[in-house]
């Protein structure tokens, strides 16, 4: 998969003011990521209500916008969701869907996940879905089970259109900690993830398997040299405009 270019997505989480942001992307737009990171394709995922801002603001170049989450609904009455075509009527293109945070904090089951992504194909959006072990799982060897029993659900709920995701593995017990998998315990896992998605699925070898769990400036080339990270789901570090802009230009 080496060959592919790298997908490098930032996921700002509930973070950002209107004028905070404004100025992060402006910072991103004089980064000239096309010219400056040409072997990486970006995305910045923000909160809800400022989307459109940044689709604004980002309109006509190469950064693209997705967003945190999405319902699996596509209208009714499902108050406090966002559905899939309301989000592509902005123009954004990604959906970050089964984020750690989101299962733990919201009990989004894997069963939800997967069909949170089905949705967000439906609707013409790119769904960015989220696996990744605890600590305590790790520990207990479970990694394979759990990561495995996640993009089960993904796999069956999906059929053909499973070529269309991206997954991003983000072992949970490096999200936000400043402790990054090795780049040896990222790959391992993400070659495990690449055999499961091609026995499912021969053109499922093709689907992005970003990395996500700390990756900053100087982690982030190490990480993205190994043979199946094809790209990284960048949170604390997508926030300032240097560091991914760094990260994209280490694609
Ligand atoms: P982090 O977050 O880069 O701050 O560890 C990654 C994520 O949760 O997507």
């Amino acid at each position: 998969m080496a060959a592919m270019k790298k997908l490098v997505v930032g996921n700002w989480k509930m973070h950002g003011s209107r004028s905070v942001n404004a100025e992060l992307l402006q910072g991103l737009l004089a980064a000239d990521l096309s010219t400056s990171a040409p072997r990486a394709d970006v995305a910045v995922c923000p909160p809800f209500v400022y989307l459109a801002d940044a689709v604004a603001a980002l309109q006509g170049g190469a950064i693209a916008v997705g967003s945190q989450d999405v319902s699996v609904q596509a209208q009714g009455a499902f108050t406090g969701e966002v559905a899939g075509p309301m989000l592509r009527e902005l123009g954004v293109r990604y959906t970050i869907v089964g984020h750690s945070e989101r299962r733990t904090y919201h009990a989004e089951s894997d069963q939800l996940v997967a069909d949170k992504a089905r949705a967000a194909l439906s609707h013409g959006l790119v769904p960015i879905v989220c696996v990744g072990e605890t600590l305590a799982e790790r520990e207990a060897d479970q990694t394979e089970a759990v990561v495995g029993r996640q993009l089960q659900a993904v796999i069956d709920t999906l059929g053909a259109d499973l070529v269309r995701v991206v997954v991003a593995y983000e072992p949970v017990w490096a999200i936000g900690t400043g402790k990054t998998a090795s780049p040896e315990q990222a790959q391992a896992v993400h070659a495990f993830l690449r055999a499961r998605l091609t026995a499912a699925q021969a053109d499922a070898a093709r689907v992005p398997l970003l990395y996500g769990g700390s990756v900053k400036p100087d982690n982030a080339a190490e990480l993205f040299s190994q043979a199946d990270i094809d790209g990284g789901l960048i949170g604390g570090a997508s926030l300032k405009a240097a560091d991914f802009a760094a990260i994209a230009r280490a694609a």
